[in-house]
């Protein structure tokens, strides 16, 4: 057998004329793969988080094809394989309890395997953190394929948008807006295409972000689904796949801090999704890279939301895709020194050689630096009394008027009692009171899940209240809105002085000045302290109860304490 191409880490399996090296091609051979592509080529692994129970990366299915073409081009070897898939929609108690877990399955798998290199396709919200933090812990040369959005839903003639008019209706159902039969017809109208959420909900902020650190192809994540140049995509991540291994071009080289600098930035100017700070925290993690709540924001200041999707704005992202995508937005923040310019992306050039020509054809899809959605975008960090290691808050989602505001706090304990007690008519609560919800943090929860945009009183929102001061633990969906204060660390089940308040505190948030304060006196707080007692996990073995015992805070992204750093991917003893 030729060996064509020196030595690659594939060799210990493939290149070895021994009996091991035999078991190794043979049982590979079972599935019709002939003798000369075990000569040496780049093996690369496609990590598939295909699954019909994670419909927005079901097409990977097919589209998988796609870059085995473009792979066998370029003279590699394709191998597919499956990773734990975590869908949104589906995956209770939250898909973020076990983004962790996809994130081992996705390491594991590449060390384990004779692989080269790996294109990691991504889609639904999670799916891109777990597939990065996998990889950059083993730290091959390894690309990011998204799935691309959804087209754009459509209800009576107008557009609607992914999970943002799914809160909206049912909204409108307990105000008396909209009738239950309209409701269930606009099903069908939002999700009509393969694909993730098409609003810059999570999905579309984390591929994006994937893009603006350098790990996936310039002009690639906000190709739609369902378009023909998501497959030429796919072809050409293939090639690129094998481009990288020859060119030794790990993930470490492109994961630095001013690859995560250009992240964070371009968030701001895509209104992206609170859920981002946690993953980039959690990803920066495993390739050694400081980064911190501070980070985001230090370099989210001076960031305009530039692109007008819902959440925030009016659009979607087929919208996006047309205007000129993200390398129109990156160029926007290059030409106001808001980008590191020289940082290497994965196709060997700087990212600035890719976008600093790029083309905006929408200028209100993609707003010009003067004319903002929102005039700053970036990301909020508060502090104070009640977050003592931080929180977050999305300007570009809040209600100005509220951006500034003390209140009286009506608190929940848990989101059962919050369920039990939001449509009391008795509850004691008008537009002016904060809601606190304890006990939705990552032990918490568990998994710290979506409900920080927590539904108002229906009592008031019959009165035509549309936003309130929330506060909680929780996260909240990409494509959620309102003046919600999120991430709130340490969380209540770890003995955050979120656990301490009391219904009738006074509260006080002030975004200008990044504070939140609980307005109780020390002695008070002592007392409540002495008297409060953890939560028992919610799984007493088993997944959850590593989960439980091992998740790091909000403040540092979730991650479990034992799977921070780089771990390399050499490759492990013979199982012969
Ligand atoms: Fe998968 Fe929104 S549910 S991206």
């Amino acid at each position: 057998m030729a060996t064509n191409e020196g030595d690659r880490r594939s060799r210990a399996w493939f290149g070895r004329l021994d009996k091991n090296g035999f078991i190794h091609r043979s049982w590979m051979k079972n599935q019709g793969f002939p003798d000369h592509l075990f000569d040496g080529r780049p093996v690369i692994g496609i990590a598939n988080t295909y699954s019909e129970l994670t419909p927005c990366n079901a097409h990977f299915k097919e589209l998988v094809e796609w870059v085995k073409r473009g792979v066998y081009e370029a003279g590699g070897f394709p191998l597919e394989f499956p990773v734990f898939s975590n869908g949104e929609s589906n995956l209770r108690p939250t898909s973020m309890l076990y983004r962790n877990l996809a994130a081992m399955t996705v390491e594991e798998a590449i060390r384990g395997n004779p692989i080269d290199g790996v294109v990691l396709c991504t889609g639904c919200d999670k799916t891109t953190p777990a597939l990065l933090m996998g990889a950059a812990s083993c730290d091959l040369p390894s690309i990011v394929l998204s799935g691309g959005p959804m087209l754009s839903g459509n209800y009576k003639g107008k557009p609607i948008g992914s999970g943002t008019d799914v809160f909206k209706f049912a909204e409108a159902v307990k105000a008396g807006e909209m009738s239950l039969q309209d409701f269930m017809e606009a099903e069908s109208c939002m999700s009509r295409s393969a694909g993730h959420c098409m609003t810059m909900g999570t999905a579309s902020t984390m591929n994006a972000l994937a893009e603006a650190l350098g790990t996936s192809l310039p002009g690639s994540a906000a190709i739609p689904a369902a378009d023909a140049r998501r497959r030429q995509i796919a072809h050409l991540t293939g090639m690129r796949a094998v481009a990288i291994v020859r060119e030794d071009l790990r993930l470490s080289k492109i994961l630095t801090r001013e690859a995560f600098q250009n992240a964070i930035r371009a968030c701001g100017a895509l209104g992206g999704s609170t859920n981002a700070v946690i993953h980039l925290l959690a990803i920066a993690g495993r390739v050694g890279v400081p980064l911190s709540l501070e980070d985001w924001d230090a370099w989210g200041r001076g960031v305009p939301t530039l692109v007008d999707l819902m959440p925030s704005g009016r659009f979607l992202a087929e919208d996006f895709y047309y205007a000129g995508g993200l390398p129109a937005v990156l160029r926007r923040l290059g030409e106001h020194e808001l980008l590191v310019k020289d940082a290497l992306t994965i196709n060997g050039k700087t990212i600035w050689e890719n976008v600093k020509d790029a083309p905006c054809w929408n200028e209100e899809v993609i707003r010009p630096w003067d004319r903002p959605l929102v005039v700053e975008g970036g990301l909020v960090v508060l502090r104070g009394n009640l977050a003592p290691n931080g929180a977050v808050l999305k300007p570009s989602a809040a209600s100005p008027h509220l951006l500034r505001h003390r209140g009286r706090a009506v608190v929940f304990e848990d989101i059962d009692h919050y369920h039990a007690r939001i449509a009391d008519p008795a509850l004691e609560v008008d537009e002016t009171s904060v809601l606190v919800l304890k006990n939705c943090g990552p032990k918490g929860y568990p998994g710290m899940a979506e409900v920080g945009n927590m539904g108002l009183p229906p009592k008031l929102l019959r009165r035509g209240v549309k936003d309130m001061v929330r506060i909680s633990d929780a996260r909240m969906s990409g494509t959620a809105y309102g003046t919600v204060v999120l991430h709130v660390a340490p969380e209540a089940a770890a003995g955050g002085p979120l656990a301490l308040v009391r219904d009738g505190d006074q509260v006080e948030l002030d975004v200008p000045a990044r504070r939140l304060e609980l307005k109780v006196d020390e002695e008070e707080l002592a007392r409540r302290r002495a008297a409060w007692s953890p939560p028992p996990p919610a799984m007493a073995s088993g997944y959850w109860k590593l989960y439980h015992d091992h998740v790091l805070q909000a403040d540092r992204g979730c991650d479990f304490d034992f799977l921070s750093g780089c771990r390399g991917a050499a490759p492990p003893r013979d199982s012969h």
